[in-house]
């Protein structure tokens, strides 16, 4: 993967609830941060204390001023040392912790690591339409991930039944691709015929799949040009094989009761997310070690995109076929 530029990017990190009045540790690509709510701002610093490297997430807020657990070092909102226990007068020394750019948006902390890209919203869903949220953490590989929701390939073996049953379904796709993502459309010319599908199926004949970096994807399910139901999946790439997804769920206005339509779909999402879970998990131990040489075929929908976009490989196929699933 391409980490340096993966850092450009803003990354949905905590859910706002999550952070109280304590500070609290994350980790994105790699990098240990802490964060704390300052009055109205969130603040995010690199979660080591320069003094001996101790994690500043395990101190606490004293007078507005993240101070250390180990000895008591204390600094402001700028990151700048402001107290050091045992030093009589005011402290000389010129320290300051590495700071990081933090916007908290629709009920989520978000940051960028490193450049100036302007924060951008990227969870379009549409008017009239409401969402469930869950925040869940997975095994797996970051690329691996996204594939995996992204490429139906998979659902008639990791979902039998639940997405898909023995009969099989033909959709026209085609696809288009930018240096941002792609979008994949699937003409369904047979209905899709899980479990699923039985009870929540309200005549999806469409379905629209896209991402966008850094891990931004989204399935929309249609009925001609209406949207009947979508899966938005942020993909958090927390460190080597550990994934955060910030999924919202989201469905008409006008399906009421919503709460119950909620309720009685998420065991259903529940089972396919953990039916992923495992082979990611099994992917990535299988993986995780060396460069994995991959056979790329024709009906692999998405992973030449991904490996373009994420990891500088050669650019992906816009593909235009009729597959049978
Ligand atoms: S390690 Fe943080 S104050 Fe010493
Ligand atoms: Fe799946």
């Amino acid at each position: 993967m391409n980490i340096e530029k993966l850092k450009t990017y803003w990354y949905p990190v905590l859910a706002s609830k999550a952070l109280k009045s304590k500070p609290l540790g994350k980790t994105l690509l790699g990098v240990a941060l802490v964060f704390f709510r300052n009055n109205d701002e969130v603040i995010c610093f690199k979660d080591q204390c320069p003094h001996r490297g101790v994690a500043l997430s395990n101190g606490s807020l004293v007078n507005n001023q993240l101070q250390c657990h180990y000895h008591g070092w204390s600094f402001d909102k700028e990151g700048r040392l402001t107290h050091v226990h045992g030093c009589t007068k005011k402290c000389e020394e010129k320290i300051e912790l590495e700071a990081f750019s933090v916007v908290e948006e629709g009920n989520l902390i978000w940051v960028r690591l490193s450049g100036d890209r302007a924060f951008e919203w990227l969870f379009p869903l549409e008017k009239n339409f409401v969402n469930s949220r869950h925040i869940k953490q997975i095994e797996g590989d970051f690329l691996h991930s996204i594939e995996n929701f992204l490429d139906p390939t998979h659902t008639s073996f990791i979902h039998k039944g639940l997405l898909r049953s023995k009969s099989r379904q033909g959709m026209n796709i085609s696809q288009k691709s930018s240096e941002e993502g792609f979008v994949t459309h699937y003409a369904l010319r047979d209905k899709q015929n899980g479990l699923i599908n039985k009870f929540f199926d309200k005549g999806i004949n469409k379905n629209r799949a896209m991402f966008r970096l850094p891990g931004f994807a989204k399935i929309e399910y249609l009925k001609d040009e209406a949207l009947l139901f979508c899966v938005v999946i942020f993909f958090v790439p927390l460190k080597k094989g550990e994934i955060q997804m910030v999924v919202d769920v989201a469905l008409p206005q006008s399906m009421v009761p919503k709460w119950l339509v909620f309720t009685l779909l998420q065991p259903f999402l529940e089972l396919a997310l953990y039916q992923d879970k495992k082979i990611l998990k099994e992917q990535y131990e299988k993986t995780k070690d060396k460069e994995f040489e991959y056979v790329i075929l024709e009906s692999d929908l998405v992973i030449d995109h991904l490996l373009h976009l994420l990891s500088d490989k050669r650019k992906g196929v816009d593909k235009q076929l009729y597959m049978e699933l």
